[in-house]
């Protein structure tokens, strides 16, 4: 017979973070699987009351004890940087602000494990979702021996069958958390379930706490200047800080101007659609003066091909592939091609929308005086080459009208 912190007995790392699932595997794990639990919770940003609640409770459910480790700088210069470099955004709308989070959050977990003496981590996803995979398929690339518990999945539980669970139990579950599937960090806030399930219905008011409604917003935009070194934001309105900082006073000024809602169908990695809706105003505002930023300076042909390797970045992002040695490969093109991503670019921010309001840099290849220098005439000789396989497609299609085709002489062509 086993106690409660005895020596010998098993331990599981929970990745937990104070939600319904997680809230109730604390309990569950010990009574099904019967080891002790030891809780992870990571804090990229997310709010620090929520932070500090869920921490408390840990303890009251008869976990060994809670680590938090503070993860905001790290998340936001190896994970967010990069995000923005790759112009991150999954089918063209999502920031990715849960998902990047989801391999740090591996990353630390995997190591406090070991270290802790765990033999099995834990996680709340379940059999339909992205967590299961993003966290086993990391768990699996960083630490092959170890084992995985997947409450949710093994026993079939339904978010009713945990919240009867919680109130036999006694689990305190904030209300929030029993209306809505909420994930937050500085990157951005995911919240889907309940009401929003009817996706053929606006999201109601009371889930917005990082942007509000558009309507609400004031009647003055707000302008941003933003500072890029490489491809990162360095600076705000001329004030250098850490991308950490930048991030989370962004939030808020662009936050309360409306910013960041998006709210989206979206492909999950098992195949099903999801109803989603963000509040992601930093990321927004940070991607699009990215973008930006190197349209001035990269040449078409760099801009065209990295589009579709920014398409794949996020793709692999989404879909949990973070360790697979493709992300670090399109890692180091995305590095080399914001060399010059330097400069910067002002935005205006009013009632939920962005607009450049303006941009520069030393690299600038946008210049109306070497449009100037342009000889027009050189101009005919490029459109008759460059136009050459067009025309006698059409022609030898006979898809040109009658009397010209006639007219026109092979010779003539060249
Ligand atoms: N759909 C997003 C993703 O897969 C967010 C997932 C978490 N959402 C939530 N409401 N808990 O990355």
């Amino acid at each position: 017979m086993f106690f409660r912190g005895m020596e010998g007995m098993e331990k599981t790392l929970l990745l937990y973070s104070g939600g319904l699932d997680t809230s109730v595997m604390v309990k569950w794990i010990q009574e099904k699987y019967g080891t002790d639990v030891v809780c992870f919770l990571a804090d990229l940003g997310q709010p620090k009351e929520e932070i500090e609640a869920a921490k408390e409770k840990t303890l009251a459910l008869g976990a060994l004890k809670c680590i938090v480790p503070d993860l905001n700088d790290e998340f936001a210069d190896r994970f967010i940087s990069k995000s923005i470099k790759a112009n991150g955004l999954y089918e063209g709308e999502y920031p990715l602000s849960t998902a990047l989070g989801r391999y740090l959050i591996v990353e630390k977990a995997v190591q406090i494990a070991k270290q802790e003496g765990c033999t099995a981590i834990a996680h709340g996803g379940t059999g339909k979702g992205n967590v299961q995979v993003r966290f086993e398929l990391s768990i699996k690339a960083l630490a092959p021996k170890m084992k995985i518990f997947a409450p949710v999945r093994e026993f079939e539980l339904t978010r009713d069958v945990e919240k009867a669970y919680a109130k036999e139990k006694e689990i305190p579950i904030p209300e929030e958390a029993k209306k809505y599937s909420i994930d937050e960090n500085m990157w951005g806030k995911s919240t889907e379930e309940g009401p929003i399930n009817d996706a053929s219905k606006e999201p109601p008011k009371d889930i917005f706490t990082l942007s509000c409604f558009p309507e609400d917003s004031p009647d003055k935009p707000v302008y941003v200047k933003i500072g890029f070194e490489k491809g990162v934001p360095i600076s705000l309105n001329g004030k250098k800080m850490p991308l950490k900082n930048l991030v989370e006073t962004l939030n808020k000024v662009a936050g309360s101007q409306g910013v960041g809602i998006i709210d989206c169908i979206e492909d999950r990695t098992v195949g099903v659609k999801s109803h989603e809706v963000y509040e992601c105003p930093a990321a927004v505002c940070l991607i699009k003066a990215h973008k930006d930023l190197e349209k001035l300076v990269l040449t078409k042909e760099l801009i065209h091909f990295k589009k579709i390797v920014d398409n794949e970045w996020a793709k692999l992002v989404y879909t949990g592939l973070w360790f697979d040695p493709l992300v670090e490969s399109l890692n180091a093109f995305i590095e080399k091609a914001n060399e010059r991503v330097e400069g910067w670019v002002k935005l205006k921010l009013y009632k939920g929308g962005v607009q450049v309001a303006g941009r520069d840099s030393k690299y600038s290849l946008y210049n109306p005086e070497f449009n100037e220098s342009v000889k027009q005439k050189h101009a005919i000789g490029f459109i008759e080459l460059y136009g050459l396989q067009q025309k006698v497609w059409s022609m030898v299609g006979g898809e040109r009208d009658d009397a010209m085709a006639e007219k026109v002489k092979v010779e003539q062509l060249c």
